[in-house]
C-alpha cells in the first residue's frame, strides 16, 4: 500500500477519476480535484471550516427546488457566472450576462409598437433598436424575449401583486431586424436573501443590491442565443452589482423624448423616455465557444 500525505493524495485522487466517458469530463475532474486540494493546503482548512462549508452546501440544497436554486445564486455571486460568460464571449457579438432565476418561457408575443407598461406606475419608455450579425447587417427572422421588475424591483412571478405575465414579452422583429414596445424602467433590487446566500450577504457585511435591468434572450436562425441584460448609467448600483453581471457596454443613458421627435411606428402609446440598444449575433458556426463534453 501506498503512503498517502498531504500532497501525494492529490495524484492519487486525480488518478481516480482516469475512466470518465470523455477526455474532456477526465480533464475537468482531475483539475477540479488539482484546484480545490491546493485551496486546502493553502488556506490550511480545518475540519470545522470544512463542516460548516458543507452544512452551509447542505442548507443550499433544502431552500432549492424546481423554482429556486440556491446554488445557481452561489455561482453568481461568487462571479462564477459572470466569469463562464466572459470565458465564452463571441467576437464582435454584443457581451452576454446572467440569466438570473426569473426566467419564464412561453412570454405573450406583444407587437412591434405594442405597450408592456399597462397598469404599471412609471414614466414610460421606448425601448427600441435592432437585431444584426456581428458586421452589422439586419437578421431577419429575430426575435426578443424580454422580461423585467417593476418599479418597486419585483418581477410578476415572485410579486402576488403582480400578473405573473407583467413586464415580460417576446416581440418578433421586422424584416430590418428592428424591435420597439413601451415599458416602464425597472428599479433596482436585492438577489434574494432568505437562504444561505442570504445570511452569507448579511454575516460579511456585502451590498445584495442589483442595479436595476431589462434582461434579453436575443435568437435568430442560424444565430447563437444571446442571453444579455441591459443597465442604465444613472442607476446607484451599477458600479457595485451584487451579481458582476454589468459591462460598460451593456450601460445606457435613458434620454428624454423631446417634443417633435420623430418615432418608430405604430406606437401604442406615447413614450417620455427612450432606451435605444442594438444586438449583434454570432453566427452558430465558428461561435468562438469551446465546447463541453
Ligand atoms: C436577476 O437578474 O434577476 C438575478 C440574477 C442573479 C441573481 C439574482 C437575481
Ligand atoms: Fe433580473
Amino acid at each position: 500500500m501506498r503512503e498517502i500525505d498531504a500532497n501525494t493524495i492529490t495524484p492519487e485522487v486525480q488518478a481516480a477519476w482516469r475512466g470518465a466517458p470523455t477526455p474532456r469530463m477526465r480533464h475537468l475532474l482531475q483539475r477540479l480535484v488539482a484546484h480545490v486540494h491546493d485551496y486546502a493546503r493553502e488556506v490550511e482548512l480545518t475540519p470545522e471550516e470544512w463542516l460548516g462549508t458543507l452544512q452551509f452546501l447542505s442548507g443550499c440544497a433544502r431552500i432549492s427546488d424546481e423554482n429556486r436554486n440556491e446554488f445557481a445564486l452561489l455561482s453568481d455571486v461568487f462571479g462564477l457566472t459572470s466569469l463562464v460568460d466572459l470565458l465564452n464571449l463571441s467576437p464582435g457579438a454584443t457581451t452576454s450576462s446572467v440569466l438570473g432565476p426569473f426566467y419564464v418561457e412561453g412570454s405573450p408575443p406583444l407587437p412591434l409598437g405594442g405597450d408592456l407598461a399597462n397598469d404599471n406606475p412609471g414614466e414610460v419608455v421606448l425601448v427600441s433598436g435592432k437585431v444584426t450579425d456581428t458586421r452589422g447587417r439586419p437578421l431577419r427572422g429575430a426575435s426578443i424575449d424580454m422580461w423585467q421588475a417593476d418599479i418597486n424591483g419585483f418581477y410578476g412571478t415572485q410579486d402576488p401583486a403582480q400578473s405573473d405575465e407583467n413586464l415580460r414579452c417576446r416581440q418578433d422583429c421586422d424584416d430590418d431586424g428592428r424591435y420597439w414596445f413601451t415599458t416602464v424602467l425597472p428599479a433596482p433590487y436585492s438577489i434574494p436573501m432568505d437562504g444561505p446566500v442570504g445570511s452569507l450577504f448579511r454575516a460579511t457585511e456585502r451590498s445584495n443590491w442589483r442595479p436595476g435591468h431589462y434582461h434579453f434572450i436575443v435568437r435568430a436562425p442560424e444565430f447563437r442565443s444571446l442571453v444579455t441584460e441591459i443597465f442604465f448609467s444613472h442607476d446607484r448600483y451599477v458600479e457595485i452589482d451584487a451579481v458582476f453581471g454589468v459591462r460598460p457596454e451593456l450601460v445606457v443613458g435613458v434620454k428624454p423624448v423631446a417634443p417633435g421627435t420623430a418615432l418608430p411606428t405604430p406606437l401604442e402609446r406615447a413614450p417620455v423616455k427612450r432606451v435605444d440598444f442594438d444586438f449583434a449575433l454570432a453566427p452558430l458556426r465558428d461561435a468562438g465557444a469551446p465546447q463541453n463534453g
